[in-house]
């Protein structure tokens, strides 16, 4: 934490406009000014409270949480309860089975609405073949699948029959696949012949074959979606085309009615070191959490609403926010496959307008491209049916936020910052959008039942306008359970730094009012275009090509996607005979790619003759970010060998290289 690998945000401070909620809004809405004086001095009581009102429990609970062997955390432990029951069954039990639970529309044009009744069908049909294919309760399944329907099939498949599923983003390639399968021992993979991307179908199968070539001995089948119908490699015995056995498969199926305690998923997530960590996630205080926030800071209205999270499945916002939250609160939303320039730049706005969406959920990554491309595109749509949008993945700068407002929300929605991360699970701070008179650029409040602040050097809370670290300091319902096959990791990574509170990785700001600001990570985690990337998996897999001695890599601050990653190498013996800079570059971009998925290709590669080191040899990415920044050069005086930095900028001045 001696490197901090933070943005200069300061000036968000001196931002000092107020959005009060409309007189209308705040009188319709789920959350009334006083629910936070509502909630009491015991939390756990009031989430019990919330988890009575909210889901449908098998065998009711009477604990609320077990903290004694904290930081272990069980939540409604002597309930039993079903996830997929919840998110499906019991609405169609309770006659909404007519509900669209999905409108789907994929990249291409296609789209497909699916209710509430004939998802359960699926789920239930899909949770017999898994079932068939040797899948048990408390076996993984890994899930690497495009944007479809069949993605949210597969994961209450899973949650059906107690399987705990482990979801790798489509964007990830077969080393990450690879590393993922074999740390979760995933029994079965789910997976497409590919999906469709910028116009073009894009293939999936073969990553899957090339991670499974590597060594997995734990899996016995791969499940197969046709999405694209690409031709596709197929190993006999173990391959299995999801057409040619669901459909046919049996509507009836008993749920597992597993612990509240039981593991739901595992999603893995980068840290500050290069091995990714697998964030445990369990049942009923999840579910519990999910499905409160996702209606209180949302305001959904689940028989009316139109609810839109552009957020793919393999990040957590596409697990509690597509997934479990609107299921479990029995919304209609709508799923989108692809990019949103695909024809062309209107195409988020051509599907609200087509499916009347009034709550919308995305990323500062895409509102700022938006802003980018101009107003005139958004104008041409009507978006009068917005009515809530909101923000999450990274600080939103208060241009994005008042533009967002304004040309999106069409100068009357409220909008929500809403923080909250893998580990979190769901929603922690944010607004309410009926109550809180909105900061551009803060996420202000912890929620009701929520404790959060921010604290110094030494755990103390700062006064009004200081700044420090942010953490939780009272365990939440839906906090991650552990990281999968590390125990003690997970006691060191969050309840060390501060003992006895949960220490989330990022800097934060508290203004005059109270109110939070959170500046970004304190570690050595990126965050590019909501995205989180750690500078040590991006380090190793540089090293990995055989041209690299050395590796630093650093965020700097980009305007479209936030962060970027700037990569410092230093090449072995000078670097191969007979290849321009150019090239040099473009190969370990594509191995970065290889090594990681696209979405981790730096920015620029810059070659240098040294790297700045303290002198017990930790890099000092501080100054290699104020050469990625093109700024002067800060305080290099720790540095062992103060004359580096001169070396590296006069090396550099020769050019750089950027795409
Ligand atoms: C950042 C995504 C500022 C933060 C849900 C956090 C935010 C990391 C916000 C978690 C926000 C997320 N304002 N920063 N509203 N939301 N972050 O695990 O640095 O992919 O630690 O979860 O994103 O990223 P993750």
């Amino acid at each position: 934490m001696s490197e901090p690998n933070q943005p200069a945000l300061e000036n968000l401070l001196t931002e000092g406009r107020r959005f009060e909620p409309s007189p209308e809004f705040a009188a319709q809405a789920n959350v009334q000014a006083g629910a936070y004086d509502a909630v009491g001095e015991d939390l756990a009581a009031y989430w019990a409270g919330r988890s009575r009102e909210l889901l449908t429990w098998r065998t009711p609970f009477t604990q609320s949480l077990d903290w004694s062997d904290a930081p272990i955390a069980r939540w409604f432990a002597d309930g039993t309860i079903n996830a997929a029951y919840n998110a499906l069954d019991r609405h169609v039990e309770a006659g909404i089975g007519d509900r669209v639970a999905l409108h789907f529309e994929g990249e291409p044009g296609d789209s497909r609405s699916i209710t509430y009744a004939e998802l359960r069908d699926e789920v239930a049909r899909t949770a017999n073949v898994l079932a068939s294919l040797g899948v048990r309760t408390g076996d993984r399944v890994a899930i690497y699948l495009p944007l479809v329907p069949e993605a949210v099939v597969a994961m209450l498949a899973c949650a059906r029959l107690g399987a705990p599923h482990s979801v790798v983003f489509g964007g990830f390639s077969a080393e990450a696949l690879h590393s993922r399968i074999e740390d979760a021992e995933a029994k079965v993979v789910i997976t497409a012949d590919g999906g469709f991307r910028r116009g073009k179908p894009f293939a999936l199968k073969p990553a899957v074959d090339e991670a499974l070539a590597k060594g997995a001995p734990s899996v016995e089948h791969v499940l197969v979606v046709r999405r694209t119908g690409q031709e596709t490699a197929w190993t006999e015995g173990r391959d299995v085309w999801w057409h040619d056995v669901v459909p046919q498969a049996s509507t009836e199926h008993e749920p597992a009615w597993v612990e509240a305690e039981h593991p739901l998923f595992i999603l893995y997530t980068s840290g500050t070191t290069g091995k990714p960590k697998g964030i445990l996630h369990t049942t009923g205080g999840y579910l519990t959490q999910v499905a409160a926030t996702h209606r209180d800071v949302f305001d959904l209205k689940p028989a009316t609403d139109v609810y839109w999270c552009t957020a793919d499945i393999g990040w957590v916002t596409g697990h509690s926010y597509v997934v479990y939250g609107p299921l479990v609160n029995g919304a209609t939303q709508v799923i989108y496959e692809g990019t949103p320039d695909t024809p062309h730049r209107g195409r988020w706005w051509e599907i609200v307008a087509k499916y009347g969406v009034t709550i919308l959920y995305t990323a500062p990554t895409a509102i700022r491209t938006y802003m980018k491309w101009g107003e005139e595109i958004p104008a041409q749509h009507d978006l009068s049916s917005l009515r809530l949008l909101g923000s999450v993945g990274e600080p939103i700068n208060p241009e994005a936020w008042v533009w967002y407002r304004r040309v999106i929300g069409g100068d009357r929605t409220p909008v929500v910052d809403t923080w909250w991360q893998t580990e979190t699970g769901a929603i922690m701070i944010s607004p309410l959008p009926g109550v809180t008179a909105a900061k551009p650029g803060s996420a202000q409040t912890p929620l009701p039942g929520i404790s959060a602040n921010v604290v110094d050097d030494d755990g103390q809370p700062v006064p009004a306008g200081g700044g420090g670290y942010l953490v939780v300091n009272q365990p939440w319902p839906a906090m991650l359970r552990g990281i999968w096959g590390d125990p003690e990791r997970y006691a060191d990574t969050y309840w060390s730094r501060f003992p006895g509170v949960y220490f989330a990785g990022d800097g934060a700001k508290k203004d005059e009012d109270g109110d939070i600001w959170v500046l970004g990570r304190v570690d050595d985690v990126m965050n590019v275009s909501g995205h989180r990337l750690s500078t040590t998996e991006i380090e190793s897999a540089l090293v990995s090509h055989d041209w690299v001695a050395e590796a630093a890599v650093v965020g700097a601050s980009d305007d479209t996607t936030g962060q970027a990653v700037v990569a410092f190498v230093i090449l072995r013996g000078g670097g191969p005979e007979g290849v321009t800079e150019a090239e040099l570059v473009e190969t370990l971009r594509q191995h970065v790619a290889k090594e990681i998925g696209p979405i981790a290709k730096p920015r620029q590669v810059l070659v240098v003759p040294e790297l700045p080191k303290t002198r017990s040899g930790k890099i000092m990415r501080r100054l290699l970010r104020d050469i990625a920044e093109n700024r002067t050069i800060g305080d290099a005086t720790t540095l062992a060998d103060s004359s580096v930095m001169d070396l590296i900028k006069s090396e550099l001045s020769g050019g750089g290289s950027k795409d």
